[in-house]
């Protein structure tokens, strides 16, 4: 059986990369990693078919109840003849709404089976404040167990359908108006923060000139700064922070789909 698995996956901020890892290891396999996170590899990313036997582990993290556009659509020709598919998506602790059944389905509508789905928790991209760390050693024994329990029931899991939380038509979200990080006077001009921007937003001459159209607030340039010098400062993102610390504090637990 020449079985190939793989972990494919947009993280700006980690999160979802680490769930990830952690699912395909408990499958105890080789596999090979397919990072759409930066702009580059995105355009670089060659679709390939997947077949019979194989397994992909897809990931994306929850924005706003969906998944980020930009991912679905890099990948939108992929196909699975007979393969495949553990969905996952990885949410701030507020709530995934219809991202993991849009990820599902997005699959199933390309010929792939789903084995089993999962959401599980990881640090909100807009404050460490809701879910900071996470995902945590527990998370992480969750997700590796989950892949060990897809391991031993392959053959079973794909024989039956397979239900998850969310609704269609997904949540419609209006648009987002053009809002990027400020920078302060600590920035140091390493650069980490644009080369690690998934949308080449970041001057690469000056790091203090962010491209308010192309941001995604993904907070990846924020969390990776070493000098902190990066931050959403304006009022409708802090008032966005304080509500998520306000009301979604409570610690929530991954969900398996099996
Ligand atoms: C623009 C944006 C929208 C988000 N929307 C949600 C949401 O609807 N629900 C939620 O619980 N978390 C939400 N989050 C938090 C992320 O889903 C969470 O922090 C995730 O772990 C980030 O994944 P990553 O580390 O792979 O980038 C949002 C984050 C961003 C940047």
């Amino acid at each position: 059986m020449n079985q190939r698995i793989t972990i494919l996956y947009f993280s700006p901020t980690g999160t979802t990369e680490k769930v990830l890892t952690a699912i395909a290891k408990g499958i105890d396999a080789p596999f090979e990693v397919i990072n759409l996170t930066h702009l580059q590899a995105r355009q670089q990313f060659q679709t390939t078919a997947f077949e019979k036997n194989d397994i992909v582990i897809v990931g994306a993290p929850v924005y706003s109840g969906r998944i980020p556009a930009l991912f679905l659509e890099t990948i939108a020709d992929i196909k699975g003849i007979d393969a495949n598919i553990v969905p996952v998506v990885v949410y701030g602790n507020r709530d995934y709404d219809d991202a993991l059944l849009e990820l599902k389905d997005f699959f199933e509508a390309r010929g792939f089976t789903t084995l089993a789905a999962g959401a599980f928790i990881g640090e909100h991209s807009f404050t460490a404040s809701v879910a900071g760390g996470r995902p945590d050693r527990n998370d992480l024994e969750t997700a590796h167990q989950f892949g060990q329990t897809i391991a031993a029931n392959i053959a079973a899991f794909q024989k039956r359908p397979l239900s998850v939380k969310g609704n269609d038509p997904y949540r419609q979200n209006p648009p987002a108006a053009p809002m990027a990080p400020e920078t302060n006077e600590t920035c140091n001009a390493c650069g980490i923060c644009a080369e690690n921007c998934p949308v080449e937003a970041i001057d690469f001459k000056d790091y203090s000139i962010v491209d308010s159209t192309k941001c995604i607030r993904c907070c990846s340039c924020i969390k990776k700064c070493p000098q902190d010098a990066k931050a959403f400062t304006q009022a409708p993102i802090k008032a966005v922070q304080q509500k998520l610390i306000d009301n979604f504090s409570i610690r929530r637990e991954p969900e398996l789909f099996l």
